[in-house]
């Protein structure tokens, strides 16, 4: 039985996981950095290079311990090896690097997208290629024809904010804490979606991408008027935000041609009324719905350990060891770059 030893460390959270091929996760272990990055309201990179580097080698032991496995039971180490913040992807990469070599196990250097978009795979054995899949999370917000492993085209991208980026911004502008998909997403439980008037940028465009950063504006202003209470506002941004993705992803749809369903992924992907609003468009489509559960949809190492597994099942070589890693790395080379997204993968 084929398993994989995983490593992620590209943003704040620090992680490690094992998988097998007939995608059990024999154990995972997490430890997230809100704590060290709150008083700031967002991830600071060097501090978060640093906790990585404290808390990454007692994870990875624990892991082994608690599956009662060696490291040279794994077939390969994976670590994430980009994109992301630059300092953590390399403590990732560098010590997954040592432990390939201590162990004679071939190294993995995975795309931190591709783990995003594979892990749907993991959580349900019946997803087939090609599917549509949405990946947004707090650096990106793509549509994607997910076509087979390391065969993905873009559709769409945001010219601007990730849809994460805009829910922690709207989070930053409320006072409601870090991190801001959770807070907002309370939040806007309490409130009425209908009672902010907010715009919903590029909708019925015929451009395929997205934008938040014109709605993100609206909220300040909205919050500024002092005319409206906090949970109303988040909840219209929600709505805003929803209606956003379900026109773009309606558009890629319609360019993109048979898939076998509508999958979304990615942090972002943990919100219930995101999840609601994309299974009433497959429903509309004929199409299934698949979302991982949503401790797969934030960062984690099992993902990571999953996209290694897919590459050596599919019978893709390991990477040289002295393989770099990759601030950006999209995960369709041939996409055009567009407007303003230069900041992202
Ligand atoms: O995939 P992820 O864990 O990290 C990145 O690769 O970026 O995504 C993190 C993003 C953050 O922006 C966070 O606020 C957002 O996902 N997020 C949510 C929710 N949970 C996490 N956004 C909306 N609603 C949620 N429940
Ligand atoms: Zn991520």
């Amino acid at each position: 039985m084929r398993m994989v030893l995983g490593i992620e460390s590209s943003c704040d959270e620090t992680a490690a996981a094992l998988v097998t091929e007939d995608r059990r996760i024999l154990a995972q272990a997490i430890a997230s950095q809100d704590d060290c990055h709150a008083p700031y309201g967002g991830v600071v990179p060097e501090i978060a290079a640093r906790a990585h580097v404290e808390r990454l080698a007692p994870l990875i032991e624990r892991v082994l311990s608690d599956a009662q496995v060696a490291l040279t039971d794994c077939g390969a180490v994976a670590a994430t090896a980009g994109p992301g913040l630059i300092g953590g992807v390399m403590v990732g990469l560098v010590t997954a690097k040592a432990l390939a070599m201590a162990s004679d196990r071939p190294l993995l250097a995975i795309n931190h997208l591709e783990g995003h978009a594979l892990s749907p795979r993991l959580a349900d054995a019946t997803l087939e290629f090609p599917y549509a899949l949405l990946l947004v999370s707090g650096g990106h917000c793509q549509l994607l024809r997910v076509e087979g492993v390391g065969r993905y085209r873009r559709f769409a991208t945001t010219i601007d904010d990730a849809l994460g980026e805009a829910f922690d911004k709207t989070a930053k502008i409320l006072g409601i804490g870090f991190p801001g998909g959770p807070a907002v997403e309370r939040l806007a439980a309490q409130g009425n979606p209908r009672a902010v008037p907010l715009p919903r940028p590029l909708l019925g465009s015929a451009e395929p991408h997205f934008s938040f950063a014109g709605l993100k504006s609206a909220v300040l202003r909205a919050k500024d008027s002092g005319q409206h209470a906090a949970a109303d506002i988040a909840a219209s941004f929600q709505q805003a935000a929803i209606d956003c993705i379900l026109d773009r992803a309606q558009r890629s749809l319609d360019a993109m041609g048979q898939v076998t369903a509508l999958v979304v992924a990615g942090g972002v992907a943990a919100n219930a009324g995101v999840r609601a609003a994309l299974e009433g468009l497959a429903a509309r489509r004929g199409l299934r719905f698949v979302a991982p559960p949503q401790a797969l949809c934030t960062d984690n190492a099992a993902m990571i350990a999953w996209a290694g597994i897919e590459r050596l099942a599919a019978g893709l070589p390991g990477d040289p060891l002295d393989i770099a890693a990759r601030p950006r790395w999209p995960l369709d080379p041939q996409a055009e770059v567009v407007r303003g997204a230069g900041v992202k993968a």
